[in-house]
């Protein structure tokens, strides 16, 4: 029986577990997905049972997507420009890290059937999912793409590896067609992030890169002004499914069962 991991610190929230189990037995896999939490000193070692393939597949969740890097043989082109890993994998002997948070943030705007071209966008926060959602934007070729994070340093860093990225202050709020939360702001449902609601119009959409709750504050706003609203679900669901993908070579179906194993 192949075994996968998802490793982070806390992890005992993560639902990865539960979506790959579910796509392992409708595909009638020989696998099992569990989850661990690891202390940093505690990577190299497990990192290391991929190359003795007592492990066949590693998830990578906050706050390891770029200290696993070390120990890697290889990255992908996703991986090497983001410096963020959340998905691991033996190949030719070479232990591969991969960036699938990418590929599911792309494939979740493409289901909002949005022309992205001429967008200019707002990210709120500079934490480990920032550098693979500004790297999917550019890919999309979006016009403009700012960003700000309560620590501008955190910001200006990305800015050193995202040239074309303006930086503004916090609480700053400059003309947007899109805004996204990528902070962890709105896990709790008393999270509140002060957005000048008389600037900010309508028509508009609000992306939250949190999908628990389902509707955060933010997008409670964004909602109430007449903008349009998504979650981080399906986001969530074709980075797990990318990664399904690379391990079992199976495109896993997404479907209402899928969505409901969320809630
Ligand atoms: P990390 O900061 O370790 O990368 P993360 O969960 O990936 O962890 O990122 C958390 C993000 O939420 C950061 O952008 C963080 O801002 P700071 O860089 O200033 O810490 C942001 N964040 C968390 N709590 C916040 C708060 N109360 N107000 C504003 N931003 C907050």
């Amino acid at each position: 029986m192949k075994k996968f991991l998802v490793i982070g610190n806390p992890i005992e929230h993560s639902l990865s577990p539960k979506l790959h189990n579910f796509w392992i037995k409708t595909n009638n896999l020989s696998a099992i997905y569990e989850k661990k939490k690891l202390n940093e000193t505690e990577l190299g070692s497990l990192i290391e049972e991929v190359k003795k393939k007592n492990i066949h597949g590693i998830n990578v969740t906050i706050p390891f997507k770029k200290a696993v890097i070390p120990f890697l043989d290889h990255l992908s082109v996703e991986s090497e420009n983001t410096q963020s890993v959340n998905t691991i994998y033996l190949d030719n002997n070479k232990i591969v890290g991969h960036n699938t948070d990418i590929e599911g943030f792309e494939l979740s705007i493409q289901d909002l059937r949005l022309d992205m071209n001429n967008k200019k966008v707002l990210i709120l926060g500079a934490g480990g999912v920032a550098p693979s959602i500004i790297f999917a934007l550019n890919r999309m070729k979006v016009s403009e793409i700012t960003l700000s994070n309560r620590t501008k340093s955190k910001a200006d860093k990305l800015k050193d590896q995202f040239k074309n990225i303006n930086v503004v202050e916090w609480g700053e709020i400059p003309n947007f067609d899109i805004i996204i939360n990528a902070t962890s702001l709105g896990l709790k449902n008393d999270d509140k992030i002060n957005l000048d609601e008389f600037k900010i119009g309508k028509n508009k959409l609000f992306y939250d890169v949190i999908y628990k709750p389902s509707e955060t504050n933010f997008l409670k706003v964004g909602k109430k002004l007449g903008n349009r609203i998504e979650n981080g679900k399906s986001m969530f669901i074709y980075q797990a499914s990318a990664a399904f993908n690379i391990w079992h070579g199976i495109k896993p179906k997404i479907n209402k069962e899928v969505i409901e194993i969320l809630d």
